[in-house]
């Protein structure tokens, strides 16, 4: 297991294959079984291929033009974390009315699903990348508005996915454990 979870790493460019139906679903059925609070199951997921990928394009750019008016060049190279992805799958959790604990436990379980999502992604040999930043738009109303989101959820991640261009072998530097415990 320890050795699958240090394979597992952040890949942003991919080749322009598309992913097939069959390994879409299989990522999705792995977050079904992630854990969550009071079984709410909080999770929605958004698919964007072709059609709604080249509009969330759109979308993507519209908003970095007003972010960035004056960096042309950072508009273009934030672009390409959208137009080099075959695949983009928008993850939202819900939101408890009046119950401000159960709406943060719905985002852990949301994190926990998208990271069975993740390591599903490299047992299918896909790539994957969580973004919140940036063209990740999960922090703006932009994407939201997109994917016809309600107003009862909240983005959580937006995953782009795909066969990864190339493997990544270098190490992730982490803080050894022994360093942020506390053993009480
Ligand atoms: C909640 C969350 C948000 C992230 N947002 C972004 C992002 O907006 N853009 C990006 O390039 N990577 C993003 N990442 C990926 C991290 O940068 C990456 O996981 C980290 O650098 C560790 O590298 P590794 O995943 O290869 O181990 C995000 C990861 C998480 C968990």
């Amino acid at each position: 297991m320890l050795e699958e979870l240090k394979k597992r790493r952040a890949i942003r460019n991919f080749l322009p294959q598309p992913v097939g139906r069959k390994k879409i679903e299989a990522l999705l059925e792995a977050a079904t079984y992630a854990p969550n609070d009071r079984m709410r199951e909080p999770w929605h997921f958004y698919v964007l291929q072709q059609e709604s990928l080249k509009q969330f394009e759109q979308v993507a750019f519209n908003y970095l033009q007003q972010r960035f008016p004056t960096k042309p060049h950072l508009v273009e190279s934030s672009m390409k974390a959208v137009t080099n992805t075959p695949l983009i799958i928008v993850v939202t959790s819900a939101i408890v009315a009046d119950d401000e604990g159960a709406t943060i436990d719905n985002t852990f379980a949301v994190s926990s699903a998208i990271m069975s999502m993740w390591l599903m992604a490299e047992s299918l040999d896909l790539g994957m990348v969580w973004r919140t930043r940036g063209v990740g738009l999960v922090h703006e109303t932009a994407l939201h508005e997109f994917i016809g989101a309600t107003e009862n959820e909240r983005l959580v991640g937006t995953l782009c996915i795909g066969y990864p261009e190339e493997k990544i072998t270098t190490e992730k530097k982490r803080t050894p454990f022994a360093e942020k415990t506390t053993w009480l």
